[in-house]
């Protein structure tokens, strides 16, 4: 869940980080640590770039996590796109399919990075939660503006 004031002022924020001059890999590198220093319940945020059919994982702020190479289909990040659809897990255990990136977590969510003009699947923005339920729609259209503005970056400088 997401206050309204903050998800603006974020964007704000998330915007004039990404128009800064920093090489783009540290710019998204300073977007994860603003959206996990500002939101007490993302415990781990990072992004999945897809490449082929795998999703590699880019920058992110957390703990380490082994699945650095998610193929699609597997896991919540790999449903995300097989299905073509975000994903909000009230409680990963739950998920037969969940793919564990560290035993605190119950729920994530997984919202897809699109390119502007043909909806195509760049990635995806993943975020980690210790609450059963921390997200739901307001996450997501919170972070569906976040993944659209790191899609604006990246189709006109390919960093993936
Ligand atoms: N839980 C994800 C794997 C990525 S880690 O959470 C960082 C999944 O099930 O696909």
């Amino acid at each position: 869940m997401i206050d309204d004031r903050l998800a603006t002022e974020l964007i704000l924020k998330a915007e004039a980080l990404l128009e800064g001059e920093a090489p783009l890999p540290e710019r998204l590198q300073q977007l994860m640590q603003l959206l996990k220093d500002h939101q007490p319940h993302y415990h781990w945020v990072g992004i999945y770039w897809l490449k082929g059919n795998e999703l590699i994982l880019g920058p992110y702020v957390g703990p380490p996590t082994e699945h650095v190479c998610i193929p699609v289909g597997r896991g919540v990040c790999g449903t995300a796109v097989a299905e073509n659809v975000n994903q909000i897990v009230y409680d990963v255990r739950e998920r037969s399919n969940y793919l564990a990136c560290n035993l605190e977590t119950r729920s994530e969510i997984v919202v897809l990075i699109r390119e502007p003009n043909t909806g195509k699947i760049l990635g995806q923005i993943d975020v980690d939660g210790t609450e059963v339920g921390a997200f739901d729609e307001s996450d997501e259209a919170f972070l569906e503006v976040i993944a659209d503005r790191i899609a604006r970056c990246v189709s006109q400088r390919s960093v993936i």
